[in-house]
């Protein structure tokens, strides 16, 4: 902290060779531990599956980075009576205390930055750059949270003469985390120490393809000193295990990241009272986007060409906050489109463990298909402005850029979380605001502009949770742009902000006669 203002940790430097020996080693020194066999964390103990499961290298799906114990149903209820039996003791535990174990993990994710990054860049594909920057998250995510959770704690006094009010927070209950394979550091432990700092036991479900590097978070918060039954790590089915999880009904609060389809289905299940249920359940989600960069005839060009193609393609376009549509107003759209397909194809594609990638491979096969299917309806609606060929190794699909795409084009209203870029024309600002804001979706928005009325017309009128003007619109900063959309890309306050961990806690009034 300088100043009382918060101050989040720095990426590395690959400028410097020294840091790019520490990375070289790092990924030796992992390349060494893969295929290794990783456990569930039930009550403070390493348990047994029945199933297990290989996380493959998207990049060569031929390198098994662990094999991962999926737990069974009887398992999630033995995780959520050992949650039940510890949160006496956790919701008591000082504040202050339970911060403390936070930032020890925040130290500890420091210390082992550059083997963190290589896991994460090996089992889900992330170019390195991009996954050191999202353990800084991680680590930004911990220290924040715990002055957050330290600021809370003081509650608001209301004292008048005769009368002590005391306004205050309690944490909820047991929360289940369930997170996506995108930022499987960064949001995996976003969710989860938000729900721990505010003195939830807390259970966490990650994505199945990136069962491994939430295992690592585990260990992290083990030996930061989280207490047994606190924090479980429950690998499992989504379908099953996921499902029973949320439909407990000693569940609190449900803290989702992912698809839309599984978010409403969450937020629908949640609100049914299970028998012996005796409160209302909480659901936190963040989903997906269908996010719009705008470009006026005033934006300058050379900015924004560099914006949308690290917006739209940086680690494949796999990010809620991805640049998915540009919307370019008739003057410059010729201009801009020529400009935009020639700095795509400059991008690097390929070896997510050197630096200068951009662009790496698709999460897995299912993923790559139903991208390919996507990029066929885009050929059947629109025009094709590129098409780059992508490695014959791994789940890659190279950068598609298609432009003349219609407002109500497929690829212009569905998620395709992958590079795919649609361009489309409009006349004026006017109607490219009508054509960013006719999506379900309200997450991420940018606008290049040197006009002061577009860019403050932009702040009242453009439906998003994230708008960025003259920047990138991916790679939000936690305490800087607490990130987060409405709509149906979420419901749930922003991550990395002043009312996330609200969210997690209880409000309530003591007030005393004296
Ligand atoms: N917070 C990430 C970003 O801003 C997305 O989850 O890119």
């Amino acid at each position: 902290e300088e100043d009382g203002k918060f101050v989040g940790a720095a990426d590395v430097d690959y400028a410097e060779e020294e840091e790019r020996r520490m990375s070289a080693e790092a990924f030796q020194s992992v390349r060494q531990q893969l295929g290794r066999s990783y456990l569930p964390l039930i009550n403070g103990e390493y348990v047994n599956t029945a199933e297990v499961i290989d996380s493959l290298n998207p990049s060569n799906f031929s390198e098994v980075i662990g094999k991962v114990g999926l737990i069974s149903v009887e398992q999630a209820e033995q995780a959520m009576q050992a949650a039940k039996a510890a949160f006496p003791g956790w919701r008591k535990t000082p504040a202050k205390q339970r911060a403390g174990i936070l930032r020890q993990a925040a130290d500890l994710m420091e210390q082992r930055r550059a083997e963190l990054a290589a896991w994460i860049v090996l089992e889900v594909g992330k170019p390195v750059k991009e996954a050191d920057a999202e353990v800084s998250e991680a680590i930004d995510f911990c220290l924040y949270y715990a002055d957050e959770m330290e600021r809370l704690d003081q509650g608001v006094i209301y004292d008048v003469a005769g009368e002590m009010n005391r306004y205050i927070y309690q944490p909820r209950g047991i929360a289940v985390v369930i997170s996506p394979w995108n930022f499987p550091l960064a949001i995996a432990c976003g969710m989860t120490v938000a729900a721990l700092v505010t003195g939830n036991c807390t259970l966490l479900k990650p994505a199945e393809t990136s069962s491994v590097i939430t295992a690592k978070f585990t260990e992290i918060l083990v030996e930061a000193g989280i207490p047994q039954g606190v924090f479980q790590y429950v690998p499992g089915k989504g379908s099953q295990v996921g499902a029973y999880l949320v439909n407990h009904a000693d569940t609190h609060v449900i803290a989702f990241t992912g698809s839309q389809e599984v978010g409403c289905r969450i937020y629908a299940e949640a609100a049914i009272l299970k028998p012996g249920q005796k409160h209302l359940k909480r659901v936190i989600a963040e989903m997906g986007g269908k996010n719009a960069i705008i470009i006026d005839e005033s934006a300058d060009l050379d900015q924004a060409v560099v914006g949308v193609v690290q917006s739209a393609f940086g680690y494949s376009g796999q990010k809620c906050s991805a640049a998915s549509r540009v919307i370019v107003v008739q003057p410059i759209y010729d201009a801009f489109v020529q400009r935009l397909v020639e700095a795509t194809k400059s991008l690097n594609i390929g070896e997510t463990e050197l630096p200068s990638t951009q662009v790496g491979p698709v999460i897995d096969a299912n993923a790559r298909d139903r991208i390919r299917e996507y990029i066929e309806k885009g050929k059947a609606e629109a025009q094709v402005a590129l098409e780059l060929p992508a490695p014959e190794q791994g789940y890659f699909v190279g950068p598609v850029i298609f432009s003349e795409v219609l407002p109500d084009g497929i690829v212009a209203q569905q998620e395709i979380f992958g590079p795919v870029l649609a361009v489309i024309r409009v006349r004026d600002f006017a109607e490219a605001l009508a054509v960013a804001n006719g999506t379900n979706y309200a997450l991420t928005g940018g606008l290049y502009s040197r006009t002061p009325s577009h860019i403050q017309q932009a702040q009242t009128d453009f439906e998003v949770g994230n708008l960025y003007i003259n920047r990138n619109i991916t790679g939000a900063i936690v305490a800087r742009q607490p990130f987060g959309g409405f709509k149906l890309s979420g419901v749930g306050s922003k991550a990395g902000g002043p009312d996330y961990l609200l969210q997690f806690l209880e409000p309530r009034t003591v007030t005393e006669n004296i």
